[in-house]
């Protein structure tokens, strides 16, 4: 059966773009809802100029994580989702909500996990010297960016490169990587991808 996947945003949404182009025709899934922590995300027109659902749960009119968490998951329990996306979503999310989804929910990540977890990846990989940066898909567990790699894609770094030219240099690779992974992984298939 075609599964139905939730994508979270906070931002430009580039990556929804490139996972919602993708599950056209022959692919086992379909985008059910494209949920924001932030109202203003741009990526929202973008998914309602797709076709979308949209909705966006403000986590800055929560008093606390759980109930901004528990107003996240009514919002995406309507839309039934079977897997969901994590794509440019900045809020942690507590081990209650992971549970929830434990086992169907991915993440892309601006680095070479397990290296650089968290912010600012580019700038801490071209402060460490690194030869190479570049991305991680993996499914969501309790621990920050720490969950079973799905994909990787690797770049290398030229000299005097600087965060936005790795940034520029790795986003294309994002936008193949995730796809490619929420594919075989819509078809329960977890076999890692690596590019290029
Ligand atoms: C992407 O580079 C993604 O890897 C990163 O945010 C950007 C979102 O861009 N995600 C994280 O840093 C998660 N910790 P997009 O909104 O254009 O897809």
């Amino acid at each position: 059966m075609t599964k139905r996947v939730a994508i979270l945003i906070s931002g430009g949404g580039s990556n929804m773009v490139a996972l919602a182009q993708s599950m056209l025709g022959e692919h086992p899934a379909r985008p059910c809802v494209v949920v924001s922590n932030d109202p203003k995300a741009g990526g929202l027109a973008k998914a309602r100029s797709l076709g979308i659902p949209t909705a966006s749960v403000d986590h800055r009119s929560f008093p606390d994580r759980t109930s901004f968490e528990a107003a996240l998951s009514a919002s995406l329990a309507r839309h039934r989702p079977d897997i969901l996306c994590l794509a440019g979503f900045m809020r942690i999310l507590t081990a209650e909500f992971v549970a929830q989804y434990e086992g169907r929910m991915l993440n892309i990540h601006p680095s070479l996990l397990p290296k650089y977890k968290g912010l600012n990846t580019h700038a801490r990989a071209l402060a460490a010297g690194d030869a190479e940066a570049g991305c991680t898909v993996h499914e969501v567990t309790a621990a920050l960016d720490d969950g079973p790699i799905l994909g990787q894609a690797r770049v290398p770094i030229q000299p005097g490169d600087t965060p936005d030219d790795l940034s520029a240099r790795i986003l294309p690779y994002e936008h193949r990587l995730y796809p490619a992974v929420l594919r075989r992984y819509s078809d329960g298939d977890r076999t890692p991808i690596r590019l290029p």
